[in-house]
């Protein structure tokens, strides 16, 4: 894995956005991956001011989300797909058709699910870009004591709902299962960018880059891919051992590089 550790929030989203912009101009047609939560909003936010100003071309793409509340409808305001087009596709010359998000309206999850995973199956991606839960999740996929391969219907952790309870009036609110990707279509990615950042995140980096491969740390499996980039900012990398060792690490810019 490459680790790239940006002094701040701002640069590690003007970074990220700089990746996909390079892997858009190189693929004009290419399949991204994408995630939601507060982290890739800045990246969203680079994207867009790229294509307005750079001119930026997202008229070919494809875009697949990793996952969807169970039982919000896309014209709620919490659902991710409503999300994705306020935070992205609405400010972009990107097709909405060419943009999937998983069906967490349907009256038969499982089903929707299914469904899911064959569409996926029928548009690996370029370029799969990941948050990260404070427990280690991606997408949704919780820690367990395995890792789910196909798109899923999952049951949220407790802790899970009360980080992301402030996007709703109450944590009775936040929807108790969610339709996730599972591992296959994650690591099927050809390149796969995550983006950490702050205090609350210092701990599943850490799971992240310890070694061990543990459905406990659903992200950890991440170290089986053969090209994956790490992007954190300072305040999530404080814990890494190669952080904390400067010496380990090669300082260039305002960003320190390292290999794990
Ligand atoms: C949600 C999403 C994840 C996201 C995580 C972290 O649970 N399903 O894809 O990575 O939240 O969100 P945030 O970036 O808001 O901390």
């Amino acid at each position: 894995m490459q680790v790239q550790i940006y002094r701040n929030y701002d640069q590690m989203s003007v970074a990220a956005a700089r990746l996909i912009a390079a892997q858009l101009r190189i693929k004009p047609d290419s399949v991204l991956g994408l995630a939601t939560g507060s982290t890739p909003e800045g990246c969203y936010r680079e994207l867009i001011r790229m294509h307005r100003e750079e001119g930026l071309d997202f008229s070919r793409v494809s875009t697949k989300n990793l996952d969807e509340y169970v039982g919000l409808d896309p014209s709620n305001e919490n659902s991710y797909r409503y999300f994705m087009n306020d935070k992205l596709f609405n400010h972009v010359n990107i097709r909405k058709e060419a943009t999937q998000v998983p069906d967490g309206a349907s009256a038969d999850p499982e089903k929707a699910a299914e469904a899911y995973e064959k569409l996926c199956a029928s548009m690996p991606a370029d370029l799969q870009l990941l948050g990260i839960g404070g427990n280690g999740h991606i997408g949704f996929n919780e820690p367990d004591t395995i890792f789910h391969a196909s798109t899923f219907v999952t049951a949220l952790k407790p802790g899970t709902i009360e980080a992301n309870k402030r996007f709703f009036h109450s944590a009775d609110e936040v929807p108790r299962h969610a339709i996730t990707m599972g591992m296959r279509q994650i690591l099927q990615a050809k390149k796969i960018l995550i983006l950490i950042s702050g205090p609350a995140k210092a701990e599943a980096a850490k799971g992240l880059l310890a070694g061990v491969v543990d459905p406990q740390v659903p992200a950890s499996i991440l170290q089986l891919h053969p090209d994956v980039v790490v992007m954190l900012d300072e305040a999530a990398a404080r814990d890494l051992p190669a952080f904390q060792q400067h010496e380990s690490a090669d300082r260039f810019g305002n960003c320190y590089f390292f290999a794990e």
